[in-house]
């Protein structure tokens, strides 16, 4: 995976065989019906090829509306869903994939991610994702919000190790620690809330090297997380602004950028920190 080739096309090969395109569309808070429809169609429109929701989203079904109406073959599109803490333990989970694919509509998922570490029940879950992605109505099976301590239990109750782990991820937020066990684990990480919800945006170490590369501080925020090897799933309702965060395979950020961005980590947290979950 170079930096320099990177392009809207870009995919990372994951520990099951399976491949995920680096850059996708995150869906939480675009709102069920005509919002959540018209930005994925958007989006694959203009080239994305990874869309991420969720059970929890109440966007299912209008992702995959939008997936089936496209005219983009359905082995381009990467479909992510999760299941919801509500719905862990060993039938749970699997009657929730079961109404998760009704919703979408789809024959499969791409990646079923556990969506929190529930505890007591997290481990039946993942046996219940085992056997789903057996029968390959999900072809990859993950982990979302899984720490250290999460996952060393989760290898010690299966053989089967999740190829994602998707967490909080931003400069303001790079979590370096899980971060760097996930990668020894061959676990890719996705980043999401990568544009730390839009808050940071005036930050001016971003606001200088944005205006460097004549980018906007969302770019640099997206092209950091690419940069860093991690997928990304910058979330847009906005058709200019679901265009501006796929447009950034024209530029990199520089080595020493590189270091300045690095540099911005407060451990600011948007959702609830998973080490505080037993
Ligand atoms: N696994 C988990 O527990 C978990 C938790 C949170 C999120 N996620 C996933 O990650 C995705 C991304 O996270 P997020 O949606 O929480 O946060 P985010 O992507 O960091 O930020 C989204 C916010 O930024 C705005 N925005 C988008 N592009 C922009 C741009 N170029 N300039 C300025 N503002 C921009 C969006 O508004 P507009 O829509 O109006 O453009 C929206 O308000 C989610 O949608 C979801 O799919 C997963």
């Amino acid at each position: 995976m170079s930096e320099n080739k990177l392009t809207i096309d870009s995919r990372v090969s994951l520990g099951d065989g399976n491949s995920m395109p680096l850059l996708g569309l995150g869906t939480w808070a675009a709102q069920p019906g005509g919002e959540t429809r018209d930005a994925v169609a958007f989006a694959l429109e203009t080239g994305y090829r990874h869309i991420d929701t969720a059970k929890m989203y109440n966007n299912e079904q209008d992702v995959g509306e939008a997936v089936c109406q496209s005219s983009i073959p359905r082995a381009d599109i990467f479909v992510t869903t999760k299941l919801w803490d509500s719905d862990q333990g060993y039938q749970p989970a699997h009657d929730a994939f079961n109404r998760s694919m009704d919703q979408l509509g789809l024959e499969y998922v791409d990646l079923y991610l556990i969506h929190w570490p529930v505890e007591n029940l997290r481990n039946d879950s993942w046996h219940a994702l085992e056997e789903i992605k057996e029968s390959g109505r999900a072809r990859s099976i993950g982990v979302s919000n899984f720490s250290h301590k999460h996952l060393q239990e989760l290898f010690s109750h299966s053989d089967t190790r999740p190829v994602v782990n998707q967490i909080e991820l931003s400069p303001f937020l790079q979590q370096p620690a899980i971060a760097s066990f996930c990668r020894s684990e061959n676990i890719q990480l996705t980043g999401y809330c990568p544009l730390a919800k839009g808050r940071r945006l005036d930050d001016t170490v971003l606001t200088d090297i944005a205006e460097q590369h004549g980018k906007s501080p969302a770019q640099v925020m997206i092209r950091w997380a690419l940069q860093k090897k991690q997928a990304v799933i910058p979330k847009s309702s906005n058709p200019a602004r679901i265009v501006q965060n796929a447009d950034i395979f024209d530029f990199q950020i520089g080595a020493d950028e590189m270091v300045r961005l690095d540099g911005l980590d407060d451990d600011s947290r948007f959702c609830p920190d998973p080490l505080s979950m037993p």
